[in-house]
């Protein structure tokens, strides 16, 4: 990871969280403890990356990034949203995340579940309101139409569902493609797509984005695994590991070297698909070579 990539996250991830305190009401607002869980949540130490991704795909077009904000901030509202749930008893079962303990832990199960529904509703109104102030154009409608699919039964819905079906149970590369596919990348899709889409990218350049998009995403989930499946979630994240839920994953099936492999080939494929760009997408190819690299 150079330094300068760091840098790079580092500032956007400043930009975005600034964003992302503006477009909610604060901790003090009544009843305050629905907003302390959604801004706990929010705002404990997620790396940014679907946004970072968002505004990536916009800057090869346009250099205004705050036109695209209200999109990259509603899609890490989404993202936590499916992370409260994605940890409550019914579905992970996880006590901790990102070091601290889950959004139901701290606040309890109705007040996560609520939290998630929140963040997941605003996402939504937010995105209209940006869209209505765009004016008689229409990006902003399909760049929430490219967001529902992910966020809905096209992706985490369906993924999750899956995910949730196949553990403790036989299951083949087939079942993992169509999880990763559908709870991660996805919206990992959406998201470099939503940046070209609002930055004006034309038919072209829309698929080539959401190829990059699809493949990345594909390689993200599979890190995820690696890395749960190498450290265990107790060291990482502090939570139970895969391997004790018997969770379905890449590295349980293929081993670590064979996952590792498959994340690379993923990565250098999705490359491939951002030759069409100038130097102006230099980002959003660090940034997929950050992806297999990461230890995070
Ligand atoms: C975790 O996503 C869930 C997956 C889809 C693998 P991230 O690793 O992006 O989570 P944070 O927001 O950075 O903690
Ligand atoms: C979650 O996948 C993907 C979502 C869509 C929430 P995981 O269950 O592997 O994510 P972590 O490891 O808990 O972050
Ligand atoms: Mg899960
Ligand atoms: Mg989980
Ligand atoms: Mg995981």
């Amino acid at each position: 990871l150079s330094i300068e990539l760091d840098q790079y996250f580092k500032a956007r991830r400043e930009l975005i969280e600034k964003s992302l305190d503006q477009f909610l009401p604060s901790e003090q607002t009544y009843p305050e403890k629905i907003h302390q869980a959604i801004r706990y949540s929010l705002f404990g130490g997620g790396k940014r990356i679907r946004p970072i991704l968002l505004l990536a795909g916009y800057e090869i077009f346009r250099d205004d990034l705050e036109r695209a904000m209200p999109f990259a901030c509603a899609l890490e509202m989404i993202h936590n949203y499916s992370l409260i749930h994605d940890d409550l008893p019914a579905m992970d079962d996880d006590d901790f995340r990102r070091g601290k303990p889950t959004c139901h832990k701290m606040f309890g199960e109705a007040t996560a579940i609520l939290a998630g529904d929140a963040l997941l509703t605003e996402a939504f109104g937010l995105m209209a309101r940006a869209g209505l102030e765009m004016g008689s154009d229409q990006v902003g409608l399909k760049a929430i139409q490219e967001l529902g699919q992910a966020a809905g039964l096209s992706g985490i819905i369906t993924g999750q569902e899956l995910d949730l079906e196949k553990q403790g149970q036989v299951y083949n590369e087939q079942d993992l493609e169509y999880i990763s596919r559908h709870k991660t990348a996805a919206l990992i899709r959406a998201s470099v797509k939503v940046g070209g889409i609002l930055g004006g990218a034309g038919e072209s350049e829309l698929t080539a984005l959401s190829e990059f998009g699809e493949r990345i995403g594909r390689a993200f989930q599979i890190v995820d695994d690696v890395l749960d499946f190498q450290v265990g979630d107790r060291d990482r994240k502090g939570s139970e590991s895969d391997a004790r839920k018997k969770k379905a994953t890449y590295p349980a099936l293929l081993g670590l070297s064979q996952s590792r492999e498959l994340a690379k080939r993923l990565s250098r494929e999705a490359l491939k698909c951002l030759e069409i760009f100038s130097d102006r997408a230099e980002p959003l190819r660090k940034i997929a070579g950050w992806l297999v690299a990461r230890e995070y």
